[in-house]
């Protein structure tokens, strides 16, 4: 999977996206993570991102040019069959993050992960230009109802939660399948513990004791009921 991420702050993207299941995925090659910098697609000597926004009002809206620009530059770089629709191998999307997208979920991520190609575009100010949305952008996407400084936190939430997804990425298979959320569970997972067994009179339950293994996937199956019950009932009506 390839993805490009287009930002004023490409240094919150590179270093975060080095560590952990992401980093080893893409020294590895199973994905290849650019953060290109939106001020090297602008023409003008001081690299402007922005301007005022028609109709007044506070705030600066981030410029249409830059953002074509860097879209077809991209599209040209990582070579033809860019715009094919999805459904197709080469399949490839252009994210805009946005307080004002649809929000994203598990079943969001599958659909991405499933993508050849990803374009994320962060937004900044009080937003981009409509006519980006309009025609470039194919997702609007938000991670939740509360307003960030920019998209780049939630650039790197929604890269983290798809290419986790990308086969190979996360060794043991088992650990994709059970995730909550996964579309087949729909549930939050069961409590884990590890050694010590009594940490300061806190006690594991006895059931993940006793080496029937019968009785622990009984027990967990029943932990997951209940916590979901509790904490998420919405997602029990979800199926
Ligand atoms: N930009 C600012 N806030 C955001 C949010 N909640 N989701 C996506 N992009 C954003």
């Amino acid at each position: 999977m390839i993805v490009d991420v287009v930002t004023i702050f490409p240094q919150m993207i590179e270093p975060a996206l080095a560590e952990g299941v992401i980093g080893r995925a893409r020294a590895k090659g199973l994905v290849d993570v650019k953060a290109r910098d939106l001020r090297d697609y602008t023409s003008d000597k001081h690299r402007v991102v922005d301007d005022v926004a028609f109709g007044g009002g506070p705030g600066m809206v981030m410029k249409p040019e830059p953002i074509f620009r860097a879209v077809e530059e991209i599209d040209r770089e990582r070579g033809r069959d860019a715009g094919k629709p999805e459904g197709e191998t080469t399949a490839r999307a252009v994210v805009l993050m946005t307080p004002q997208g649809r929000q994203f979920s598990q079943a969001e991520a599958v659909r991405f992960s499933r993508m050849e190609r990803l374009i994320v575009l962060c937004g900044r100010y009080e937003g981009v230009d409509e006519r980006v949305a309009e025609t470039l952008v194919t997702d609007e996407i938000s991670i939740g109802d509360y307003v960030l400084t920019g998209g780049e936190l939630p650039a790197l939430v929604v890269i983290d939660a798809v290419v986790r997804l990308v086969p190979g990425v996360v060794g043991d298979k088992e650990s994709v399948a059970n995730d909550s959320f996964a579309e087949d569970a729909g549930l939050l997972d069961f409590p884990h513990y590890t050694r010590p067994a009594d940490f300061r009179g806190l006690k594991v339950p006895d059931v993940l004791l006793s080496g029937h293994h019968k009785e622990i996937e009984r027990w967990r199956r029943e932990q997951q009921r209940l916590r979901t019950e509790k904490r998420r009932p919405d997602l029990l009506g979800r199926k």
